[in-house]
């Protein structure tokens, strides 16, 4: 049976990156083989197209910048992805369709449309099996973005392009979006304003509940979390 592709998704500063690390690692603890991926970049022409993307100062038209991240995509799915799920592999995405939502149609103001059959596209028409997105309070949003400072071009735009793109995410937590956009697949809106063992349990415990995934994933049945997960939360450093 082919692997499980599954995103991480939510806006910078929401644990994220150290959540996709504690899930995969209690995967990985229960012996599954498993992947991970972080957009933009995980091959070599996307690490050129990353560091264009995120090169500071760099002026890049929206369209442009969209289209560099689908091409970053499609190289990423040919040469990872795809190979991997085909060999029976499940893959942990860092970031994938919500966020070219979020920042280019949400953020950029693109049609929604457009970026829907770009991603299509660029993934062979292969939908992630779950997203697993990570929601913060609008003021821990932006406490937590101040607290992080501004590397790279797209964290260095300003305080309102990153407020359309909370916005975008916080409309993608809701049903009634869900229900308009199954082009993106089945999404689990997991709060992270907790610690991040906290917020790890809440990751784990959620998406074993999403009907058939623990046979998707071949978890052993009736496994508690607590067994299962020897895996300390660290936050990452940046
Ligand atoms: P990165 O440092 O990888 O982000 P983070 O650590 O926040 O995940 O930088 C990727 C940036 O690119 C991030 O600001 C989000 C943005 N992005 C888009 O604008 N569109 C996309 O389709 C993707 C995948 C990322």
């Amino acid at each position: 049976m082919p692997g499980a592709l599954i995103a991480f998704e939510g806006v910078d500063g929401a644990g994220k990156t150290t959540q996709l690390a504690a899930f995969v690692a209690r995967l990985r603890a229960l012996g599954l083989p498993v992947r991970t991926c972080a957009e933009p970049g995980g091959t070599p022409i996307g690490s050129d197209i990353r560091a264009l993307l995120l090169r500071p100062g760099a002026s890049i038209a929206p369209r442009a910048e969209a289209l560099l991240f689908m091409a970053s995509r499609a190289a990423l799915m040919d040469a990872v992805v795809l190979p991997a799920l085909a060999r029976g592999e499940h893959v942990v995405m860092d970031r994938f369709f919500l966020s070219t939502y979020a920042y280019q149609a949400g953020g950029r103001g693109l049609p929604l449309q457009d970026l829907a059959s770009a991603n299509l596209f660029a993934t062979h028409r292969v939908v992630p099996d779950l997203t697993v997105l990570l929601t913060l309070g609008e003021d821990h949003s932006r406490a937590r973005r101040v607290e992080r400072g501004t590397s790279d071009r797209i964290e260095a735009e300003g305080r309102a392009f990153h407020t359309l793109v909370d916005q975008a995410f916080r409309e993608y937590a809701t049903r009634a979006w869900q229900h308009a956009h199954p082009e993106v697949g089945p999404v689990l809106v997991i709060p992270a304003d907790a610690a991040p063992e906290v917020v790890a349990r809440r990751v784990w415990d959620h998406v074993m509940r999403v009907e058939g995934m623990t046979e998707r994933l071949g978890v052993p049945r009736g496994m508690p979390a607590h067994q299962s997960s020897p895996v300390a939360v660290r936050p990452r450093s940046r």
